[in-house]
C-alpha cells in the first residue's frame, strides 16, 4: 500500500512536470542562458526589475551580501528571499527546482547572516579538535543559511596560507598552513553542511593561501608564482579531499598561476578549469566563479565588461557566473552577452548545455 502511493506520486509527478516544464526547443535563448547567471542587487529591498527577470526565467539564483540582509529580523531577508522563489515559481520556464539562493557565510568576521560559524576558520584550526570543530561549524553555517532562505554557502575556503598576515590569513580565513590540517577542517566543513541541505563550495582553487596581504583580486590582478610541485602537493590537496568528500561546488581564483597557465586566471582558464579541476582531480560538479566584476578581471586586460568576462569564463568552462556588483541590471547584461556567445558560436552549444544540465540536477537537490 506504501510502495502503491509512492509509485503514484512519483507518476504524478512526472505528469505534472511533463506538462509544466516546457521543451528544450520551445526555451527561448536568454532562458537557456539565464541558467547561468547569478544576479545581485543594492539595499534592502530588491527592485521590481529582478523580480520581473526572475519571472522572465533570466534568473538562476541570487547573492545575498550584508546590506541585502535584515540581521534584527531575519525572517523579513527569507520572506525576500521567497517572493524570488514565487516570482520563479509563477514563470512559464518554471522547471520546479528552487533558485539558488547564495552567501558567504564562512565563520568569524567572514558571515552576512546573523548566526554561525562563531569561530573563524583559523581557530577551528587552531582548536584542539580540529574536526570536531569544522563539523560544528559546518552545521551552524546551515543553520543560519536556512533562517534566510539560502541553500547555498560560498564557503568553505580551502586556502592554505604561509604566513601570519596573508591574504587569508588577515581575516582568519584560512583553517591553517599545513595542507594536513586544512583537509582536516575544510572536507569536514563542507560535508556537515551540506548534510542539512545547503550547498557547499571549495574556494579559490587551486588557492589563495600564498597570497600576500594585499594580494587582494577583488581589487587588482595577483599571480601566485608557485611550481606546479608545490600547488599540486600542498594547495591543491585540501581541495581534492572536498571532492572525494562531496562538496557541491567549487569556486576557481581569479590569480593567475603561471606553472599551468601564465596567460588567464585560473578562472578563465580552460587548463586548471577543464584539465586540472576536471580531469586531474576528477571533480564533476558545478563550477561556479567569483565576482565577475572582480579588480583582477576588469584590470587585467580580459574584455571591455562583465558580458565579455562573463563569455570567457564559459567558454573556459565555467558553469555559474557570479555578478555580484550589488547592480540589478548587471546580470541581465551578463545574459545577454552568453546569449550572442552562443549565437556567434563563440560558446561551444553542446558544453553548455552540459554545464546546464549540471546546474539543474544541482538545483534538483535543493529542498527549500
Ligand atoms: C605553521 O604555523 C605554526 C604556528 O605558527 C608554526 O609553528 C609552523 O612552523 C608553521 N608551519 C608551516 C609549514 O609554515
Ligand atoms: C616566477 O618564478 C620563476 C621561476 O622561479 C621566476 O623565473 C620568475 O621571475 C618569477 N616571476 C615573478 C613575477 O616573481
Ligand atoms: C550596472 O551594470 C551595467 C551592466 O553591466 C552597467 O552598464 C552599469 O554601468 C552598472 N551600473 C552601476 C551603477 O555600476
Amino acid at each position: 500500500m506504501a510502495r502503491n502511493s509512492w509509485i503514484l506520486r512519483v507518476l504524478a509527478s512526472l505528469v505534472v512536470a511533463a506538462s509544466a516544464a516546457p521543451s528544450a526547443s520551445a526555451i527561448p535563448a536568454a532562458v537557456r542562458a539565464g541558467y547561468h547567471v547569478i544576479h545581485s542587487y543594492p539595499n534592502l529591498t530588491p527592485p521590481d526589475s529582478l523580480f520581473d527577470l526572475t519571472k522572465q526565467g533570466l534568473v538562476s539564483g541570487i547573492i545575498l551580501f550584508g546590506e541585502n540582509v535584515d540581521s534584527s529580523n531575519i525572517a523579513n531577508t527569507k520572506a525576500v528571499v521567497k517572493r524570488f522563489q514565487s516570482a520563479w515559481a509563477a514563470s512559464p520556464y518554471y522547471d520546479g527546482t528552487p533558485l539558488l539562493i547564495l552567501t558567504d557565510q564562512e565563520g568569524g568576521q567572514v558571515v552576512r547572516l546573523p548566526g554561525g560559524p562563531v569561530k573563524s576558520a583559523k581557530q577551528i584550526g587552531q582548536s584542539s579538535t580540529p574536526k570536531a570543530a569544522a563539523q560544528t561549524a559546518g552545521q551552524d553555517a546551515a543553520q543560519a543559511c536556512k533562517a534566510a532562505g539560502v541553500n547555498g554557502n560560498l564557503a568553505p575556503v580551502n586556502g592554505v596560507y604561509r604566513k601570519a598576515g596573508d591574504f587569508l590569513d588577515r581575516y582568519q580565513r584560512s583553517f591553517g598552513n599545513t595542507s594536513v590540517l586544512v583537509t582536516q577542517c575544510a572536507p569536514t566543513f563542507a560535508k556537515a553542511q551540506q548534510a542539512q541541505g545547503v550547498v557547499a563550495t571549495a574556494k579559490h582553487f587551486p588557492g589563495l593561501g600564498a597570497a600576500g596581504t594585499n594580494e587582494n583580486t577583488d581589487a587588482n590582478p595577483v599571480t601566485i608564482n608557485l611550481s606546479l610541485d608545490t600547488l599540486r602537493t600542498v594547495d591543491e590537496v585540501p581541495f581534492g579531499n572536498s571532492i572525494a568528500a562531496g562538496v557541491d561546488m567549487v569556486m576557481p581564483s581569479w590569480a593567475i598561476y603561471p606553472a599551468l597557465d601564465a596567460k588567464y586566471p585560473a578562472g578563465l582558464s580552460t587548463k586548471w578549469i577543464q584539465d586540472e579541476l576536471r580531469g586531474r582531480l576528477g571533480f564533476s560538479g558545478v563550477t561556479v566563479s567569483d565576482a565577475i566584476e572582480a579588480g583582477a578581471l576588469s584590470h587585467g586586460g580580459f574584455g571591455a565588461n562583465d558580458g565579455d568576462r562573463g563569455v570567457l569564463a564559459t567558454v573556459a568552462g565555467m558553469d555559474l557566473i557570479l555578478g555580484s556588483g550589488r547592480n540589478a541590471t548587471q546580470g541581465k547584461a551578463i545574459v545577454q552577452a552568453l546569449v550572442n556567445g552562443l549565437a556567434s558560436g563563440k560558446i561551444d552549444s553542446a558544453a553548455f548545455d552540459a554545464a546546464t544540465s549540471r546546474i539543474k540536477a544541482l538545483r534538483q537537490k535543493l529542498t527549500f
